[in-house]
Formats: C-alpha cells, structure tokens, sequence
C-alpha cells in the first residue's frame, strides 16, 4: 500500500525529509510541512499565500476550475433560489440547515439585536461627513469593543454566539446610519416588523416626515446580493479576521481588521471600482480601447470585476447576479446603460486572448454593482453591502478558528534578504 506522504530532498545536502498528505472531502490533499524547518531547517515560502492552505474548514468550498460554490455542502445556486441570507447566516454558523422553528427562533434573536448603543450614536457626528462610509464602518465596528463588554470571554461559545448575532444584528443599522450620516440625513432606527434586508433598506431610504414602503423586488434583490458574499473560503478579509482573532482579540476588534482588508480595491472594493470603470469607459463604442489597456503590463488599468485567484471558471455568483440584473431591472422599469456596456465588455473580453489564456472571468464584483444602482444604492456603499453580507462568513470562520484543535497564533516566517550582520558606526565616524 503506497504510504500517503511525500518525499523532499535538499540535492544541496542529500537530506530528505518525509511529509503526511492529507486528504479533504473534496478538493486538493494538502502536504503537511509541521516538520519541515526541524527537519529539513527550511521554510516553505509562497507570497500570497498562492498554493498555501492555511487552515481545515468545513464551512465553504470553492471549485475554481468547475465553477463550483458549497456552502456547508450546499450549491450556491439552490441556496440562491431558495434560502435566504438569514438562513444562510443560520447554515454557516451551526453548520446545518434550521428546522422552522429553530429558523423563527434565529430570525428573532437577530431582529432584537438590530439597535445599537445610543453612545454609538454620538461616535458618528466625529466622522467628517464627506468620510468614505467604509473608513465609518472601520471606526464603528471595532468601536462596538467599547459598548459591548458583557459577553466577549472568547473562550466561552455562549459569549461567542452572542458577539456573532450582534455583529450580524448591527452590521445594517452600522452601516444605513454611516449614509444618513454623510447625507446630513436623521438616523432611522431599526423596525422589528421588517425583514433583514427590508429593513436596511428602510433605515437608508425612509423619512421620519412621511410614510415609506420597501419595494419588495429591491429588498429580495438586495437579500440574494447578502446570501452570494456571505463566505468564500480564506479570502483576504477572512484570513485577516482569522490572523487577528488567533491572538485571542475580541471580535469586534477582529473584524473590523476584515472590514479593512475588504475595502481594497483588489478585494471587496471592486463592486465600486467596477461602475467607475464602466462610467470611464462610457459607451460600448470605447470598450476596445480599454480591453487593449488591460493587456499593457505598463498600463495600471485593470477590468476591474473581472479574474480571480481561485476560480479559473466563472463565478457561479456572477452568473447568478447577472440574471437579476435582468429581473430587477425589468421590474424596478430600470434602464441602466452601465448594464449594456457591462454585457458587452463581458462578451468581448470572454473571447478576448488576453482573458481567455489567464482564464479571467467576471467574478462576484462584476454585475453586483449594477443591481445596487438600480436599488438606489451610492455607489461608496457597494463595499458597505458586501461588508454586511460576509459579516457571517467573518464570524463563523473566527468560530472555527478558535475551536479547532490546531488553533495557534498566526505567525509567518519569512526569507531574510536585507543587510548582513554590520557594527553600529558613531554619528561622528560616519
Ligand atoms: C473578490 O479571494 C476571494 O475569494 C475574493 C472574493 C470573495 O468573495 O471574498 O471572491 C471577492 O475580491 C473578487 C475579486 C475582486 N477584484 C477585482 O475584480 C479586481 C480585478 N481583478 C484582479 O486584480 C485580480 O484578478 C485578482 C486580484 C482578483 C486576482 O489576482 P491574482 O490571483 O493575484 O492574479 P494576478 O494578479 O497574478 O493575475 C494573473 C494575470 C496577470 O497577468 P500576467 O502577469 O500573467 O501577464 O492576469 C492578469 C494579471 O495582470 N489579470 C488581469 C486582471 N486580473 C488578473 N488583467 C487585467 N484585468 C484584470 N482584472
């Protein structure tokens, strides 16, 4: 029977080293390199973390290659047709499917945490009001550390539970009030009556001065948009909240860490740099000349909201979001031409060379833009939503960082390139 390892030969010494494969449920084995440096006295070195597993996960898998999406086993496209973000954040968190009466219970729990702190209220008026609502969302999510001291034993999985309904719970109010802040408008509070999504989208758009009705087709659009970035894997914002929360940091410290990372262009501020791109490119007329700029290796421009480190497919989230573009649009009796230039570049560049030998695909970023314009969503808080959405996936992965029997602090070892050893020279011999 062949031994399930592998072998590693330093040719420069003849010495080799034996390393465990292991196997997952689905996916590629992983070689174990816990023996390497003492073994071998080496490191593995992998900037970007390219081929590099950091961790077991029974949450999320991605198949690049097929397209493929599992939420805890579950395919995101039946969870897309018929879940919602709730009883994804329910799946994710206790890793199976609710009963209805566990589903009510849940769904319970989180509208009576949807209020924030009042002191929380006055956090926002030392803002200045023309603030990207991101840099808000910073600030007031690892402020929340500040308010909510009463269950933050991190080592206690009540305390845990309790920490994660909060952040999912709060996430919306944090995030309407960081708009109404910026538009000078009077904060709306939380309505126990309203949906999650219906309520957000209540606290953005509703005035104290008159009556106000959520547009069902925005709210269900604005819920499927929540339940396609809810996790995905060790993305960079999830690994940032997994590296933070392994020194025992609290939570909301943790994942105001990911809000961070989330916010690069690179990551989860691509939704916005896509309606910028788009809104640069102008009309389907120009799409050729920035197709030619995104293959000039000296040219900075990227089609933003296209390529992805995992999937060399396409996302099955962008295929998803660009059917309700159609339907929301067609329903909200929306026409947008960003959404014909964005068809357009998309067939273009799927028959593009440049694209098609890199394997660069629409991903998640691409059309979810398109369907936050149609709901009256600024542009600025598309990161925001995305912010909302992966809260759950933030917090379930900071879970099962810190209930796994492998939980360490996270610290990377590096190669040494700079200068070598050298004597301290006195100011006066220099
Ligand atoms: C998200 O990790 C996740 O799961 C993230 C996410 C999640 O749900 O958490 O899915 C959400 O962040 C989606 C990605 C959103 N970002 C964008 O849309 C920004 C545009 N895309 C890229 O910058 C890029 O594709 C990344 C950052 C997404 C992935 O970068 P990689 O894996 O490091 O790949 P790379 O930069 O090494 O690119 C490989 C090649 C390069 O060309 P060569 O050096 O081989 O000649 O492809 C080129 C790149 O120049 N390339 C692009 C491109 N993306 C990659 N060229 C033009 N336009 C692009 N969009």
């Amino acid at each position: 029977m062949p031994k399930d390892t592998v072998t590693l030969t330093d040719n420069s010494t003849g010495k080799s080293v034996e390393l465990p494969i292991r196997r997952g449920t689905h996916g590629p084995a992983v070689v174990d390199i816990g023996n390497l440096y003492k073994d071998l006295g080496m490191f593995t070195y992998d900037p970007g973390f390219v081929a590099t597993a950091s961790c077991r996960s029974t949450i999320t898998y991605i198949d690049g290659e097929k397209g493929v999406l599992l939420y805890r086993g579950y395919p995101i496209e039946q969870l897309a047709e018929g879940s919602n973000h709730l009883e994804v954040c329910y799946l994710l968190w206790y890793g199976r499917l609710p009963s209805k009466a566990e589903y009510d219970s849940f769904v319970d729990t989180i509208t009576h945490h949807t209020m924030i702190h009042e002191g929380l209220k006055d956090f926002y008026s030392g803002f200045h009001r023309g603030a990207h609502p991101m840099a808000v969302m910073v600030g007031v999510v690892g402020a929340l550390s500040a308010f909510y001291h009463d269950f933050l034993d991190i080592n206690d999985p009540m305390h845990r539970e309790v920490s994660a309904q909060r952040l999912i719970a709060k996430m919306p109010t944090i995030a309407a009030w960081a708009h109404r802040y910026s538009r000078g408008q009077p904060f709306i509070y939380p309505q126990n009556h309203l949906g999650y999504a219906e309520n957000f989208l209540n606290m953005m758009f509703s005035f104290p001065s008159e009556p106000y009705t959520v547009n069902p087709v925005a709210a269900r659009a604005l819920d499927l948009i929540l339940l396609l970035h809810a996790d995905h894997e060790q993305n960079a914002s999830t690994s940032t909240v997994r590296l933070a929360g392994s020194s025992d940091a609290n939570p909301f410290a943790a994942v105001s860490a990911g809000v961070g990372a989330l916010w690069g262009p690179l990551h989860g501020g691509a939704s916005e740099s896509v309606v910028n791109m788009l809104k640069t490119i102008g009309s389907v007329a120009n799409i050729p000349k920035f197709i030619e700029r995104a293959h000039d290796p000296k040219d900075t421009f990227r089609l933003m909201g296209f390529g992805h480190r995992v999937y060399k497919h396409y996302d099955p989230r962008a295929a998803i979001m660009r059917r309700t573009c159609y339907d929301v649009l067609k329903a909200l009796n929306v026409s947008d031409p960003l959404f014909e230039i964005a068809l357009k570049l998309e067939e273009i560049a799927l028959k593009d060379d440049y694209f098609v030998q890199r394997k660069l695909y629409p991903n998640v970023d691409f059309y979810s833009g398109i369907i936050l314009r149609a709901l009256g969503i600024p542009t600025s808080m598309f990161t925001v939503i995305f912010t909302i959405g992966r809260t759950v996936g933030w917090v379930s992965q900071w879970n099962e960082m810190l209930t796994s029997d492998e939980r360490k602090i996270g610290r990377p070892r590096q190669l040494y390139v700079g200068a070598p050893q050298r004597d301290y020279v006195p100011l006066e011999k220099r």
